[in-house]
């Protein structure tokens, strides 16, 4: 199934070259394809990735510079230490959201008919389209100095400085210890930005901060405390990673133990957030890893993908997806 096509936009879009342009309008398939020429892998090779945020419309600009290590998978560091493309198209979502709607997003899909929903059957395969109009439950979040986001497979720490940037008063990159000294190394080079931003921090301390988090835990590590506002999960559903352990760390955020229920540990129990909402964005590459996740995933989260008219009108492809998840009642602990 195609998805549909993206209404015209014609609001002013910030470009990294500091000028202000008009948003293209996208009235089709070929002008998506033409937008994405334009952002998508043009800088995966250098040493720096740079991105320039507003975090609001009456503030100056901010070029925020992450370390990448090209060719970092051939070096040891997994798929870590590049700046992927939906991590792009994530940060631009959220600028759009702290310029467009002052830092607050809210969405409620309504269930329509031959939806897959994970209240039915499901087909054996299942395709990222199928999600368009799945389960129904009200998305929400709001990027202002109360929020608090804890990201899965952080990378090099992109979402998180640029959140920051953008005003998130506590972020929490997560990601193998690995990467702790890269991600920490990329923080401190843009901490400058973070506490120059004219966004108001709560606290004193540094809005983003990183802690080394394996998806094959058994308990939520010391770091990780109850109450977070949104879960991210950005290009982690891929064929070289075991998805069945992104599906056992959003259980442990969530619920505070994974798929067996006979690790259960109080202190970690205590430690989840049960009603917080999952951001998962995904580039489809292959159906039948895609499948596999969801259909272990669905039998613990209700999910539905976010329609295009949702996302950013430039920073948006065919392929890449987002999928708003909730940890189903049934699953949560009961205390
Ligand atoms: C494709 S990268 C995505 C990085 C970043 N989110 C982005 O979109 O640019 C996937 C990330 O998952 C992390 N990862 C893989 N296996 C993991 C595990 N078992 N526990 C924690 N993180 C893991 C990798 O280290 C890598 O940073």
């Amino acid at each position: 199934m195609d998805r549909p096509n993206i209404p015209q936009h014609t609001a002013e879009l910030p470009v990294e070259n500091n000028k202000v342009k008009t948003r293209q309008s996208v009235t089709n398939r070929v002008q998506v394809a033409i937008n994405t020429l334009k952002w998508r892998q043009v800088h995966s090779n250098d040493e720096f990735f740079e991105i320039t945020l507003s975090p609001n419309r009456h503030s100056a600009p901010v070029k925020i510079s992450v370390q990448q290590i090209p060719g970092g998978e051939t070096k040891g560091w997994g798929t870590a230490t590049m700046v992927w493309d939906a991590s792009i198209s994530l940060v631009r979502w959220l600028e759009m959201i702290v310029q467009d709607k002052d830092g607050h997003f809210s969405y409620s899909p309504s269930e329509t008919q031959n939806a897959v929903t994970s209240r039915g059957p499901l087909p054996e395969i299942l395709r990222p389209d199928d999600f368009q109009v799945a389960d129904s439950f009200s998305f929400s979040f709001s990027i202002d100095e109360t929020s608090r986001f804890i990201e899965l497979g952080a990378g090099q720490g992109f979402l998180g400085i640029c959140s920051a940037v953008l005003g998130c008063g506590h972020f929490l990159s997560t990601d193998l210890p690995l990467v702790d000294q890269f991600v920490k190394d990329n923080i401190s080079r843009n901490s400058h930005l973070i506490s120059d931003s004219s966004v108001t921090h709560s606290s004193s301390t540094m809005p983003v901060s990183f802690l080394p988090f394996d998806w094959a835990s058994t308990t939520l590590p010391d770091g990780i405390v109850p109450g977070y506002n949104l879960i991210l999960v950005c290009e982690c559903i891929y064929h070289n990673v075991p998805h069945h352990l992104v599906l056992n760390a959003l259980l442990l955020l969530t619920r505070g133990y994974g798929r067996d229920d006979s690790t259960r540990d109080p202190a970690s129990v205590a430690r989840a957030s049960p009603d917080c909402p999952i951001l998962i964005v995904y580039e489809h590459r292959n159906t039948f890893v895609f499948s596999d996740f969801m259909h272990a995933a669905m039998e613990f989260f209700d999910i539905f993908q976010l329609p295009p008219e949702q996302q950013h009108p430039f920073y948006y492809t065919f392929d890449i997806y987002y999928f708003c998840a909730r940890l189903k009642q049934e699953h949560r602990p009961s205390g």
